[in-house]
């Protein structure tokens, strides 16, 4: 696996604070969605995207939501950030409703070009994560910049622009602003669709290896199963519109997970079949 020049920074070495640990304190970073509904438009025209979804996200877990183009992932995860309402229903971080984004919660958008600021270095890009933060100096919001940047492997690139860069590399910087957040949960809308494949496996194993880091909760949205399964330690599989989640699965894949090791684990390839079956709507294999 590569390394990404995670013994670098400050972060390496200690245990997050055990804020997620204990599920029942107030403080515990899980989420639940409870009978939430999504419709678009009215009349004749209204198109329910989500019908009505119960879920819950246990505090630190990596939980996987497949489901296939165009059932509501999106607007889903919208709702969880609290950037979209749900026509019915309601969200609960920490216990409380998500009525705005929360503290502590940050997602990253499935077009991540379009998400960086072209006016802006790389390392500007990241400091809009604290820069509004006014007991930094100039200097000490620079060095937390390089800092995150080091993180995900582009240490050097602080005073590169986002098109000087490959998309594998403006989805690091990217994924360094999310973290240069301090997030407890992150929330991810098919953050490796447009990179190539190569690039994929690289930035999944960064992302796992954040989140073991950190601690972090992981949502992440997708409808490519061999991510999923490599991912998840849970994925729930969403049906056609109007959707529902149809089914919660426990991968049970051993971590560390190693992109060519894991892949060939019979458990790896059970799943997958399954599930592919699922998304393409064949009868199982007896
Ligand atoms: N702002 C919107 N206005 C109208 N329809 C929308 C809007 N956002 C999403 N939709 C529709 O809701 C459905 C689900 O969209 P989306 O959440 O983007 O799906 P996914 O991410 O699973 O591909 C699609 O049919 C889409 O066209
Ligand atoms: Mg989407």
């Amino acid at each position: 696996m590569k390394n990404f020049q995670l013994s670098a920074v400050r972060t390496t070495g200690t245990a997050p604070p055990p804020t997620h640990s204990t599920p029942d304190s107030p403080r515990a970073d899980g989420i639940r969605l409870a009978h939430v509904a999504r419709r678009f438009g009215s009349g004749d025209a209204a198109l329910t995207a989500l019908r009505d979804i119960e879920l819950e996200v246990r505090a630190g877990e990596f939980l996987a939501i497949l489901g296939p183009s165009g059932c509501g992932k999106s607007t889903l995860l919208q709702i969880v950030a609290g950037l979209l309402a749900p026509s019915a229903g309601e969200v609960l971080f920490r216990g409380r409703p998500v009525t705005e984004p929360p503290e502590g919660m940050v997602y990253l958008f499935q077009q991540y070009t379009k998400s960086l600021l072209p006016w802006r270095s790389v390392a500007g890009n990241v400091a809009l994560a604290f820069e509004a933060d006014r007991r930094l100096t100039r200097q000490q919001v620079q060095a937390r910049a390089s800092e995150y940047l080091g993180l995900v492997g582009l240490a050097g690139f602080e005073k590169h622009y986002p098109w000087q860069l490959s998309g594998g590399m403006q989805q690091r910087v990217a994924i360094a602003r999310a973290l240069a957040a301090e997030p407890r949960v992150l929330l991810l809308d098919e953050p490796f669709s447009a990179v190539d494949a190569l690039t994929r496996v690289e930035l999944q194993a960064l992302v796992l290896e954040l989140r073991r880091q950190r601690g972090l909760t992981v949502v992440l949205v997708t409808h490519d199963v061999d991510e999923a399964v490599f991912l998840a330690d849970r994925i729930a599989i969403l049906s056609k519109r109007p959707t529902v989640v149809e089914e919660i699965v426990e991968t049970r894949i051993p971590h560390p997970r190693d992109a060519i090791e894991t892949r060939e684990l019979p458990r790896f390839l059970e799943l997958r079949h399954t599930l592919m079956e699922r998304l393409l709507g064949r009868e199982p294999r007896p």
